[in-house]
């Protein structure tokens, strides 16, 4: 029988301690809530009652329910008041001094038999356990933020903690409403381990001005689905608690640079840039703790975006070359949008194969009632189909989408460059290459950007618009201009390895292939850990099974030799999946056997 918990005590009412406070007292536990002083205490009681307050306002949470919550809310300062409970979650400053001095009063102050467990992101737990008199019954218990929301838990047992105490906590999580994943101490357990190189690799972009840092949160929720981008996710974090945490996961985990903190992040936190909780971090809130994102001297002004109505002149002609899925998606994506397109492949044969897919596809959105029939029709009487370039003299902008090879893609530049009319803007949708080298095979460079469509491009609605050293402007902001006409977001970024989504994608993804390497954890928890935890809309190993592992690892050896970062090279288990013939969902097993399924 698992241990019944009926009080609890949380101690430091920050960002995360009182979410925790919240989880508690909803399920019913008593909660002695504990503060360093007065001030501090304040402030945890109105993150309390701002969180339900807004819970009730949205239906969330009835008003007397509310209510009852927080009665069962003691709030006191100092850790004496913690004598009674049976279980203590600790969730002050990410600083393992301070931390192992809490555990030493709370071992002093606490029943002999009460639980005490950390909430720290990237501390080890054992370390701060032996400032204890009972490290068996320290433990874990590490909540993601917010805490009220997101459903995942990761409980952490050291080599001492009882199996007791980790049964005990394992249902008090079930009764919490949560999933947990437990696993041994190492730093940044899974998800913190899995996802601060990415926040820092994406810190490091803004602070090399690769992109803005609207570009950077834009790519990765709309490239890859997430919540929200890795800037807004840092000032949610706290930059001071996201420093601690990289630090320590440098330190502790075996000194990869990815985890040095990029130089912004200390800067920041030395000047009161801390995030939400400052009213300020890479963004700039309306006041301190507010979710609300408020213009600032960085904000892009109305002009510099595209016009509410942006769709095409008329008859503007846009060229794609290619018959594969992209070129395939692009040449809707165009049609739809109004532009006459003219569509080269090589040959009738491959011409027939593209219409009968854009056919197919539009049909699809009859059927499900996003287009007329006469919208289809009229797209489809939109295209011109030819099998060659010639047909490309007078159109006014072309996309190239054919097999991803530099020398193929070169040559057909060159056409271009001889075919095409002075002006156009010729664009590349290249998702690995250097754009540089495509555009170098022109004698107009200036004029050759890239746009790297997501797949499907119908329903993607990101593009990624690559300039290299020798666009002009006037071409990256008509590549733009075409962005929000064809109803995407394009984002603009520099021509380097991996564009913004794959370059901090794939390293995520390898990193979760050498952690099942390590055996620290399997498929199944890795995954739940980045969809409950962090609100990703797959797992890792879904995410590679659905790309391919085949693909995967040549972005991967791509960016490795682009960047020469020791830790960007390709997690050994990969290449020998994919030198079995394990790629994926499209051999039909990958990390995991579909067949079966
Ligand atoms: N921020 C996150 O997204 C996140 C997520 C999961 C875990 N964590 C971990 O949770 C812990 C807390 O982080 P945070 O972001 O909530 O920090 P925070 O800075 O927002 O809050 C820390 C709180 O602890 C209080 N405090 C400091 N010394 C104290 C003491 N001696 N006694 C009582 N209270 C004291 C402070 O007044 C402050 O209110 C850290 O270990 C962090 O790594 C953070």
């Amino acid at each position: 029988m698992a241990r019944e918990f009926t009080s609890v005590g949380v101690v430091g009412l920050g960002t995360m301690g009182a979410g925790i406070v919240e989880v508690f007292a909803r399920n019913g536990l008593d909660v002695m809530a504990v503060e360093i002083s007065e001030a501090a205490l304040d402030r945890g009681r109105a993150t309390l009652t701002g969180s339900t307050d807004r819970a009730v306002a949205k239906g969330k949470l009835a008003e007397a329910d509310r209510d009852a919550l927080l009665s069962r809310v003691n709030f006191q300062v100092g850790l004496d008041a913690l004598h009674a409970v049976d279980l203590v979650v600790e969730a002050v400053p990410e600083h393992l001094d301070l931390k192992q001095r809490i555990f030493a009063e709370l071992d002093r102050v606490c029943k002999p038999e009460a639980i005490l467990a950390t909430n720290t992101s990237s501390l080890s737990v054992t370390e701060i356990s032996v400032a204890t008199a009972r490290p068996h019954q320290v433990i874990g218990i590490h909540f993601f933020n917010p805490a009220p929301v997101m459903k995942l838990v990761e409980v952490v047992r050291t080599v001492v903690t009882s199996a007791e105490v980790v049964a005990d906590v394992e249902a008090l999580c079930a009764r919490l409403g949560k999933v947990d994943v437990t696993i041994s101490d190492r730093a940044g357990f899974i998800a913190n381990a899995l996802l601060f190189g990415y926040l820092n690799h994406a810190v490091s972009m803004f602070e090399s001005r690769y992109t803005t840092r609207e570009d950077i949160d834009a790519a990765m929720k709309l490239g890859c689905g997430l919540p929200m981008g890795p800037l807004a996710l840092m000032d949610l974090i706290g930059l001071d608690t996201a420093y601690e945490i990289l630090d320590t996961m440098y330190r502790r985990g075996g000194r990869d640079r990815r985890h040095a903190p990029v130089p912004l992040i200390k800067q920041m936190v030395t000047a009161g840039l801390l995030g939400r909780k400052s009213g300020r971090g890479f963004y700039t809130y309306e006041r301190p703790g507010s979710p609300v994102v408020v213009p600032d001297e960085q904000t892009p002004l109305a002009t510099e975006s595209a016009p509410a109505d942006a769709s095409p002149a008329a008859g503007t002609k846009v060229g794609v070359v290619g018959s594969g899925t992209m070129a395939t998606g692009i040449i809707e994506v165009f049609a739809k949008a109004g532009y006459e397109v003219v569509s080269v492949t090589r040959g009738a044969e491959k011409s027939a194969k593209v219409f009968e897919a854009v056919r197919t596809s539009l049909n699809k959105g009859v059927v499900r009632g996003k287009l007329s029939e006469a919208d289809r029709e009229a797209a489809l009487g939109r295209i011109t189909w030819s099998a060659s370039l010639d047909h490309l003299a007078d159109v006014d902008l072309v996309v190239e989408a054919v097999v991803e090879e530099l020398s193929v893609k070169k040559a057909l530049f060159a056409s271009l460059d001889e075919i095409c009319k002075p002006g156009v803007v010729l664009a590349t949708t290249t998702s690995s290459l250097p754009v540089i080298d495509v555009a170098m095979a022109t004698q107009r460079p200036a004029d050759v950007v890239g746009l790297h469509f997501f797949n499907p491009a119908p329903i993607m609605p990101l593009v990624e618009v690559v300039r290299t050293i020798r666009t002009s402007p006037e071409t990256t902001a008509t590549a733009g201009a075409v962005c929000a006409a064809i109803g995407k977001t394009g984002v603009v970024c520099g021509d380097r390895s991996g564009f913004i989504v794959n370059a901090l994608l794939f390293p995520y993804l390898n990193d979760a292939v050498k952690m099942l390497e390590a055996n620290y954890s399997t498929a199944d928890d890795i995954d739940h850990a980045m969809k409950l935890g962090c609100g990703y809309p797959m797992g890792p190993f879904e995410l590679l099974d659905v790309v391919g592992l085949d693909v995967a690892l040549a972005i991967q050896r791509e960016l490795y030799l682009e960047l020469r970062e020791p830790g960007f090279a390709p997690a050994p288990l990969l290449e020998h999946l994919v030198t079995a013939g394990y790629l994926g969902r499209k051999t039909g097993r990958g990390f995991r056997d579909h067949t079966r399924r």
